[in-house]
């Protein structure tokens, strides 16, 4: 398997003023890591990080496995309906992976697999055009949620049964559903069980936003005909490397290490993820949710209140280019930019040589798209170690099922480095709790009190 590498010289001193230097790197930052990794270490013996044991769940995959294939044969149209954590890591896979026409290929280019839909927001619109677009009697529904109880997901899990109620009859529509959730508690879970519906467990030890290799991405993936077992083994070989203690072989440590060093010693709390491939744009927004989500606490796990934590935006190069880089380049000195680079583009497609009298369009000719958008990923990084902007790149081979585990454990792995850097809990959300609680109570739950909503005071301008 060929490693995804990590260059991370535009991040050091000299080059970034404030960085550390080489000695900096082998002395503070080298014993800071090591504290840090002691603390996972300490966390994954007490059984809190099941995100770590995915890889070698060989059990799940061969459920996973077994169902994906039923549904495969008998499903045109797969559609997941979940939110945050339940959602961001199917569409980085579906995107990654398949590619982003999936859905509109025939059914002989998809080798007919169905197509899938991933859907996480409540908007009527979508959902009512989705429904409009697909065949009941030929739709499954992969319903993901954790908790078996966030009002987005129920609520369209309650229109999505209605609907292929309506049209297959109660009996037949529940070999429609399949739920992935808690295995031992809620509502879905329940339903599950009376009804006999099919399921999935995401395990107790795993939060959504660290869920993708769990069966809430695998399932999805799976049923369109991606091996689950090579993502796996990328996210094995990926879990093995960031074993060692030792700072700089360990590539997640690394990367953890110095966005937080620019965070608090550099005044650099906004991390840009900027892959420059369209594939991997949903990687970008999972990122942004596993390290917003992660590391934005209130309080320290000493119980200090001070809130914490870095910015996280999704960027897309080279489209990015075109509205961020002015401001990553003569903005704030208060960012940190990480690209990924594909070396093979795959498909790459050969520009012509046209119109050789015109010089603003002659030098294209010859050359080819993927070696643009290549270049002009180096040529941004340049712009910006130039400029004294820190920026790093991770380098995939391509963008395979290997590859691709391998870089969503590393991002995982660095996201709890970044929990015991920044001395705050990853695993928990407190401060989405209120928000759920709020629209409960506003939605009529039983058992919670309708909020009182301040007096609002608009100002309109009409
Ligand atoms: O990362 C998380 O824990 C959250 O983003 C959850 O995934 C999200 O709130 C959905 O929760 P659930 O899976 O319980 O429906």
């Amino acid at each position: 398997m060929d490693p995804v590498r990590f260059d991370f010289g535009n991040l050091m001193a000299p080059r970034v003023e404030g960085g550390p230097d080489a000695a900096t790197f082998a002395s503070t930052l080298a014993e800071r890591f090591g504290a840090a990794d002691a603390a996972v270490d300490a966390r994954r013996a007490a059984g809190d990080f099941g995100f770590l044991d995915l890889p070698y769940a060989t059990e799940t995959v061969d459920r996973v496995l077994e169902l994906a294939d039923g549904f495969a044969q008998w499903f045109e149209d797969v559609v997941v309906l979940g939110i945050g954590g339940s959602g961001l890591g199917a569409t980085a896979l579906k995107e990654a992976l398949l590619g982003p026409f999936w859905n509109v290929l025939s059914d002989e280019e998809r080798d007919h697999f169905p197509r899938l839909h991933v859907i996480d927001n409540p908007d009527p619109f979508t959902f009512r055009s989705l429904l409009g677009r697909i065949d009941p009697a030929r739709t499954m529904f992969n319903v993901v949620s954790k908790s078996g109880a966030t009002a987005e997901t129920m609520a369209q899990y309650l229109v999505a049964r209605e609907w292929v109620e309506s049209a297959v009859g109660a009996d037949k529509a529940r070999g429609h559903f399949l739920f992935t959730t808690d295995p031992a508690q809620g509502a879905l879970r329940q339903i599950g069980e009376a009804e006999d519906i099919p399921m999935l467990p995401v395990p107790e030890n795993v939060g959504g936003r660290f869920s993708v290799l769990s069966a809430v991405g695998l399932l999805p993936a799976a049923v369109c005909g991606v091996d689950p077992r090579a993502l796996l083994a990328g996210a094995a070989a990926m879990e093995e490397r960031c074993r060692t203690e030792v700072l700089a072989e360990n590539p997640a440590g690394v990367l953890a290490t110095l966005l937080h060093q620019a965070d608090r010693e550099q005044g650099r709390p906004i991390h840009v993820l900027m892959p420059y491939a369209d594939r991997l744009r949903s990687v970008a927004l999972w990122f942004q949710q596993l390290w917003a989500e992660s590391l934005g606490k209130a309080v320290t796990l000493g119980g200090e209140a001070r809130p914490t934590g870095p910015t996280p935006v999704a960027a897309l190069g080279a489209t990015d280019q075109h509205s961020l880089l002015q401001l990553l380049m003569e903005g704030p000195h208060d960012k940190v930019v990480l690209f990924i680079d594909v070396e093979d583009a795959e498909a790459d497609v050969s520009i012509p040589k046209r119109h050789p009298g015109i010089p603003s369009l002659a030098y294209l000719g010859g050359h080819s798209l993927g070696e643009l958008l290549a270049v002009e990923r180096a040529a941004t990084a340049e712009a910006l170690r130039r400029a004294g902007r820190p920026n790093a790149t991770l380098t995939m081979p391509r963008v395979g099922a290997e590859e691709l585990g391998q870089l969503l454990m590393l991002f995982q792995i660095a996201t709890v480095y970044g929990g015991a850097l920044y001395d705050v809990d990853p695993l928990d959300q407190p401060g989405v709790e209120l928000g759920k609680r709020l629209t409960y109570g506003l939605m009529g739950r039983e058992g919670v009190e309708p909020p009182e909503m301040a007096e609002t005071d608009p100002r309109w301008i009409v």
